[in-house]
């Protein structure tokens, strides 16, 4: 089986960003996870350098638009090995190789009979390259660079794409995933409702020269999209190109759902009338915003691709844009948010795992995992185990396969927590004393170093060095990961002693971090004036609360969840502490309450009760306590805070 994965080719007018940052990380996640289920895989990405939007930006900088080009296209391709992204190409559209394919391309269309000569007047947005019907405009501005647009009127080559809207209209409803996910597909069957228009594909060289020359009128330079589209297969070197044979046919593009008309309607008119078969799907997803607008070059927002990996990891900044974003939807970016998963989910569900695991393999099994352990031979629930984990790998595929990583790697941290409360439940550490527990201690230890040999499987499209130091670590090949776990076990009974090694993911100090956050960009800063002659005041947000007040940043560093608590039981030998499972909707945790004195056990069960969520583990009575629970209390009793609406569900923040 084979794969084919295209990122957009980034417009050269700005420095690479996290929105770039996303889409190309997500492409290389999935390229990833296809190359670890053994398919032949190819992975595009590349530079978009031609159109008047170039020449005005080299033009502001006083500098040639190829020079330009190449700075720029140089920063997107030095900034890539630096996420960990694996691609197998890059093009840019001002090489020869694309140069050529264009016009073949064009000739094609033409002798199809679908390009005519004749005369356009609209509304054209230099931002978005295209022209704008008066329908389109909102308050008469680009709705996406709410900017004016210029009327330009001029002679040009059309393409009639009005000839295929019926036909493509066909194959969307027939392919239900040919564009996904599915709101997508319903926008661009609602964009289709209207008739389509033709597409001017050319400009006149009187008014820009920078592009590809029109095969057959060379007073014409191609259309900056007509000429972009075609990358995805010039870089495959279509017409004759092993490549093209090989991959074309399994051919996906990635994108955000700005550019969705021209991936969604004009290149599939176009390869239609060529005669190429489609792309098989068009992944769409949302945008990165910050303070609810986009964050984009035009609107002055941008938070640099590789500014959150210097300070973070690539890693973990890596795992924050897959694991944060739902495919599809919109996304806030905040680098508190980033910092948070990073303590939650890495430092302390991921990293206290691995040296908690190790370290009582070591203390417990002399750093060992023992064959009869993995084999899990007398123990009864051992046939369930295994169940789990295999259904554990099917729907991990499933989520990718649905190019949906955020549940993919919601998967491998119910992995890690079943394996945190797998330690908390079984106490290997009271097992270790009774010699007639031998065999369940050797079968826990076994489960939990199996299973995390496979979170570093589940890992490895997002986080690669992450999972190949676990690998490594665990005395396994990295460059043989496998998803096979009865071959998994086989391999763990290597016999050779292991250790946890440093730490993977220190906890971010939050205090140390925030003077190092950059300044918000102040109205100065954004006309140019040196920051110290804006006024000289603070940035309020920065002042220090009077005495005795909290800020709220501070506040909003506690996590306050709403959980449901789904079983309780009295810690043995206390009045006052009880052990709770609570759910926050996609994951579960155990709690240690001292609620003992005024609740049954019984009577806690089914409530929807407030906890902090992200307060460090601490130990009572042997029990680790994932968080605290809120109550109100003083000398006469105490009461529960819990939620007012019945129905509210688990998980939810409270702010
Ligand atoms: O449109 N959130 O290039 P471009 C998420 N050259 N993704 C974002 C984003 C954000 N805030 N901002 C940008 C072009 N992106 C054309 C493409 S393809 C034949 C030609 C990502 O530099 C996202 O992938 O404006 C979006 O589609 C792309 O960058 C636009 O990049
Ligand atoms: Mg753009």
């Amino acid at each position: 089986m084979t794969y084919y994965v295209t990122t957009p080719i980034y417009y050269v007018n700005a420095r690479p960003h996290l929105g770039h940052a996303y889409t190309t990380i997500v492409n290389d996640v999935l390229t990833r996870f296809n190359r670890l289920m053994g398919r032949d895989c190819r992975f595009l990405t590349g530079t978009d350098e031609h159109g008047d939007k170039i020449v005005r930006a080299a033009e502001k900088e006083g500098r040639t638009p190829q020079s330009y080009a190449d700075e720029i296209s140089g920063l997107f391709r030095a900034t890539w090995p630096n996420l960990s992204i694996s691609n197998d190409d890059f093009i840019r559209t001002t090489e020869e190789r694309h140069k050529i394919v264009v016009a073949r391309f064009m000739e094609l269309v033409d002798q199809r009979g679908d390009l005519y000569f004749g005369e356009y007047g609209g509304h054209y947005c230099f931002g978005c390259e295209r022209f704008y019907t008066e329908k389109e405009l909102i308050d008469g501005l680009c709705p996406d660079h709410k900017a004016k647009p210029e009327y330009i009127a001029e002679k040009n080559y059309f393409f009639r794409m009005s000839n295929y809207q019926d036909w493509l209209i066909d194959h969307i409803k027939k392919n239900p995933d040919f564009i996904r996910p599915e709101r997508y597909r319903n926008e661009v069957l609602g964009f289709l409702r209207d008739p389509l228009e033709d597409l001017c594909v050319t400009r006149p060289k009187t008014r820009l020269t920078w592009g590809i020359d029109v095969p057959f009128d060379d007073k014409f330079v191609v259309y900056v999209w007509f000429d972009a589209l075609i990358n995805y297969i010039s870089a495959l070197g279509w017409p004759d190109g092993e490549l093209y044979r090989r991959y074309w046919p399994a051919a996906q593009h990635t994108i955000a759902k700005d550019i969705l008309k021209p991936h969604a309607i004009f290149w599939p008119c176009m390869l239609q009338s060529a005669g190429l078969p489609l792309y098989r799907h068009l992944n769409v997803h949302g945008y990165w915003q910050i303070g609810l607008s986009k964050m984009s070059k035009s609107v002055g927002n941008v938070v640099e691709a590789l500014t959150m990996a210097d300070k973070y990891g690539s890693e973990a900044f890596r795992f924050f844009l897959a694991r944060d974003m739902t495919f599809g939807l919109d996304s806030e970016f905040s680098e508190d948010r980033l910092v948070e998963r990073f303590n939650s989910d890495l430092a302390n569900d991921f990293g206290n795992l691995w040296q908690r695991s190790l370290a009582m393999l070591q203390k417990f099994g002399g750093g060992r995992v023992e064959p009869e352990g993995l084999a899990g031979a007398g123990q009864p629930d051992q046939a369930q185990w295994l169940q789990r984990e295999r259904e554990l790998v099917a729907g991990w595929i499933e989520a990718f396969e649905h190019v949906n990583p955020r549940a993919a790697l919601a998967l491998a941290w119910e992995q890690v927590g079943l394996l945190n409360r797998t330690i908390d439940s079984e106490a290997p550490w009271l097992l270790a004393r009774d010699p007639a527990k031998k065999p369940r201690l050797a079968a826990v230890l076994a489960r939990l170093v199996k299973g995390l040999a496979l979170i570093g499987v589940l890992i490895q499209p997002a986080m690669p060095k992450t999972a190949e130091e676990m690998w490594r670590r665990l005395e396994l090949d990295p460059q043989e990961l496998t998803l096979d776990l009865d071959e998994l076990a086989r391999r763990l009974g290597h016999g050779r002693a292991l250790t946890a090694g440093a730490p993977f993911f220190p906890r971010l100090e939050v205090d140390g971090l925030k003077p190092a956050k950059a300044p918000k960009a102040s109205k100065a800063r954004a006309e140019g004036e040196p920051e110290d002659q804006a006024g000289g005041a603070a940035p309020a947000a920065d002042k220090a609360p009077p005495d005795g007040l909290v800020a709220i940043e501070d506040f909003r560093r506690l996590e306050l969840r709403a959980v449901r608590i789904l079983a309780a039981e009295r810690l043995p030998k206390s009045d006052k502490l009880i052990k709770l499972r609570v759910s926050l909707g996609d994951s579960e945790r155990t709690i240690v309450a001292g609620v003992g004195k005024a609740y049954a056990p019984e009577a806690l069960v089914g409530r929807l009760a407030v906890i902090v969520a992200n307060l460090a583990p601490a130990k009572l009575m042997g029990v680790e306590s994932q968080g605290m629970v809120l109550a109100a209390s003083d000398e006469g009793g105490l009461s529960l805070v819990t939620l007012d609406d019945p129905e509210a569900k688990p998980g939810l923040r409270i702010s």
